[in-house]
């Protein structure tokens, strides 16, 4: 039958507030709880031998993707090639046979991605797809699917499909991990258990509702807006820029933070506001000093931290938002919450069809 709003304003805020019951429910398909380990479906290839990874896919899922390669670079040391679909399908990279390839798609219709997925596989590639409708054409089309488990997404811009499918490139990573032997039982350990905590961690999110809505007032205003990010962070602050520009038609551009004295800092002034995800990692004094800069320039700083970061971020920023502090890996699912509640106070503010925004589709099927 139909699906309802439950008594939410639109599909966009109820699906944010299933971020946490989808993270778990694609966390229980993945992880035994018994040993806490991650346990994958068979695959007919070794994660152990693939020589690199390619990601590819389209929009959200593309940034999903780029924290993927931030984790399978880092915690597995596997090479990582990343592009949007549009461009890989047409890009013919050398590839070694036996690489893998990692297709994102919510829909698993995509044109691009879909055409991506075909000119991988001409090259003997093992296809690896995480999609939400696990009955779509890039299924059939795939040596492995693994399901986000992220239920029925109505709302045209993406939200809860993102948090899950960052969940499946989490246990993919720790699985891969293991294989190559970058991983031992006390590290798995250690990044199992941030993943368990996270769908208590992202309810926590939802108290921060009051502090959402004040920033969102001050981006309703304005008419250009930079968001920045360094790390697996930056992705987080593209994907917040993307949905902004989406529902909102406020435009956005994401930047990684230490980039930005290379060209958008000539933009700064009072009138484009700047929204940063800077928890605590071991990026985080970077990311601060670049937001120094900025504020130096008259830039007035929107910034997404934790409860550990919270104290020098206050000392600069003119609001922020404190989420509960969680291990770096976890951190940009975690921050990725917020950012997406952001683009949707704003266009609740500028009253516009969030679930249906203009000129664009759920699922693109055609070039
Ligand atoms: C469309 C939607 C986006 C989505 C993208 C990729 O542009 O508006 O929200 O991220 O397609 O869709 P997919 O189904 O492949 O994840």
């Amino acid at each position: 039958g139909a699906i309802g709003k439950d008594g939410y304003r639109h599909y966009m805020e109820k699906e944010l507030h299933e971020h946490p019951l989808v993270i778990g429910q694609t966390l229980q398909r993945l992880v035994d709880p018994a040993s806490r380990t991650v346990v994958l479906p068979d695959m007919p290839f070794d994660l152990a031998s693939v020589p690199r990874a390619v990601i590819t896919a389209c929009g959200s899922a593309f940034y999903a993707g780029m924290i993927g390669r931030y984790w399978l670079e880092d915690i597995a040391r596997l090479p990582v090639d990343i592009d949007v679909a549009s461009e890989m399908r047409y890009r013919n990279p050398p590839l070694t046979s036996g690489s893998l390839g990692v297709l994102v798609s919510q829909s698993g219709e995509t044109a691009d991605t879909l055409a991506a997925l075909r000119s991988l596989r001409e090259k003997a590639v093992h296809i690896l797809s995480i999609l939400n409708v696990e009955q779509s054409t890039m299924a059939r089309e795939s040596a492995v699917v693994l399901g986000t488990v992220a239920g029925p997404e109505i709302s045209v811009a993406s939200t809860k499909a993102f948090t899950a499918q960052l969940t499946v490139l989490a246990c993919l990573t720790i699985a891969t991990a293991r294989a190559r032997g970058t991983l031992d039982t006390a590290g798995e350990e250690a990044l199992v258990a941030a993943l368990l905590d996270l769908p208590s961690r992202a309810a926590d999110v939802f108290t921060s509702g009051d502090a959402i809505r004040r920033m969102a007032r001050v981006v309703a205003e304005a008419r250009d807006v930079l968001y920045l990010g360094r790390g697996s962070m930056f992705p987080v602050a593209m994907e917040g820029a993307l949905k902004l520009k989406e529902i909102s038609y406020i435009h956005a551009e994401a930047y990684a933070a230490g980039e930005m004295k290379h060209g958008p800092i000539s933009l700064i002034d009072r009138t484009v506001p700047i929204v940063a995800s800077a928890p605590y990692t071991p990026l985080f004094d970077k990311t601060l000093s670049n937001l120094q800069e900025a504020k130096a320039r008259g830039g007035r700083l929107l910034v997404f931290t934790d409860t550990k970061g919270a104290d020098r971020v206050s000392a600069i920023a003119e609001d922020m938002v404190v989420l509960p502090h969680v291990h770096d890996f976890v951190a940009p699912i975690l921050q990725t919450i917020p950012v997406q509640m952001l683009a949707y106070e704003v266009a609740v503010l500028k009253g516009t069809d969030v679930d249906q925004p203009r000129n664009l589709a759920k699922s693109v099927t055609v070039e």
